[in-house]
């Protein structure tokens, strides 16, 4: 009675007929003979298609939901992992609330601007706490955004955002905060420069960054969702690095000896940002170059340094160094 009271308050627009899925709905123990299942948005997605594996590898049920028409590759070979691929309208929160249905879990690895992180994630929770999900993950993987200031990231805001909705949904959340994809220092983040054999920064060559591999993310989120005691946050990196430690990385991995080049103070990189936003047409890209800018500002300030680290918290998980990253460019 109290938790129909609370769905109703927190959806007033909900359909009263849903309320019924919330007595139908029940969250299953994990045993071998009766997996728990975990509700999947975003397998079709590079994090969580990963996720979807490491749930699998871990025994999971996981039932991807995907767009209707979806006919990327990775449709068929999360059938094919095991998966139950289930096509929905993300626009129907009746839709989405029958796909929710008796999960253990509801992990969000959506990406988008505000369509997605906020309206498409909020319909996902209405239909979550409707059918009764006791957990939601949201598509947050990134910085400590609890510790910016508001505006200084458009999509870290969205996310700051969105989780201030969750915190009053009746359903137990769990954020997962790793710092940057580790991948990204092979190539789209313009730190590690390989062709001249320098590790460009901005401001202090000491301050630690949180990096971790998409794969140790989705590792550990996947560990996450299958754990009904997890906190608020759960924060990891699979390594700290400074500019320095970046640098000692990649001269290990290539045998060959980087240098730093420092660019300038903090301010300078706050003036690049600007001056590339004013100078791109608008665009609904999620990633567009200021963005990945602003990210690495964000970083190099050391305010959404991670801290305290739950990389202990599953211990089969094994992280992925820097360097080992880093050996893997082709
Ligand atoms: N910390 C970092 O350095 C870092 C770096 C990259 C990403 N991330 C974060 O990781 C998360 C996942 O990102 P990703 O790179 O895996 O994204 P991605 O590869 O672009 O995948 C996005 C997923 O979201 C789905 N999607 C997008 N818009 C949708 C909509 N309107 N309705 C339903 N589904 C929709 C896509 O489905 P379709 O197949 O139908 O398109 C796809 O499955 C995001 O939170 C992202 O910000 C973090």
């Amino acid at each position: 009675m109290v938790a129909k009271r609370a769905i109703e308050k927190f959806s007033p627009s909900v359909f009263k007929s849903l309320i019924l899925a919330e007595d139908k709905a029940v969250s299953l123990p994990s045993s071998k003979a009766n997996p728990a299942t975990i509700v999947l948005a975003g397998a079709t997605g590079d994090l969580g298609f990963r996720i979807a594996r490491a749930l699998l590898k871990r025994g999971a049920a996981v039932r991807a939901l995907v767009r209707p028409g979806n006919t990327k590759p990775e449709v068929a070979q999360l059938r094919e992992l095991g998966a139950e691929l289930v096509e929905v309208d993300f626009n129907s929160v009746i839709a989405l609330t029958q796909a929710c249905s008796g999960a253990a879990c509801v992990v969000s690895a959506l990406s988008g601007l505000r369509d997605v992180i906020m309206d498409g994630q909020k319909r996902l929770l209405d239909a979550a706490v409707v059918a009764g999900v006791p957990r939601f993950i949201p598509s947050d993987f990134c910085i400590d955004y609890t510790k910016l200031p508001a505006g200084s990231n458009r999509n870290l805001d969205l996310r700051r955002e969105f989780n201030q909705r969750l915190d009053q949904a009746p359903i137990q959340a769990t954020s997962v905060l790793n710092g940057m994809f580790t991948d990204l220092l092979t190539g789209q983040a313009p730190v590690v420069l390989f062709g001249l054999k320098r590790v460009m920064y901005y401001g202090n060559a000491d301050q630690p960054l949180d990096f971790t591999t998409t794969s140790d993310t989705a590792e550990f989120t996947a560990a996450a969702a299958l754990d009904p005691t997890t906190p608020r946050y759960l924060r990891v990196a699979g390594e700290v690095a400074t500019v320095r430690g970046l640098q000692r990385a990649a001269t290990d991995a290539t045998g060959q000896p980087f240098k730093l080049l420092r660019v300038g103070p903090l301010g300078v990189l706050g003036v690049l940002i600007k001056v590339t936003k004013a100078l791109m047409p608008t665009s609904d890209d999620v990633f567009p170059p200021w963005q990945g800018m602003q990210y690495l500002h964000n970083m190099f300030t050391g305010l959404p340094k991670l801290a305290p680290l739950d990389n202990g918290r599953y211990p089969e998980i094994r992280w992925t160094s820097v360097r080992e990253v880093l050996a893997t460019r082709k």
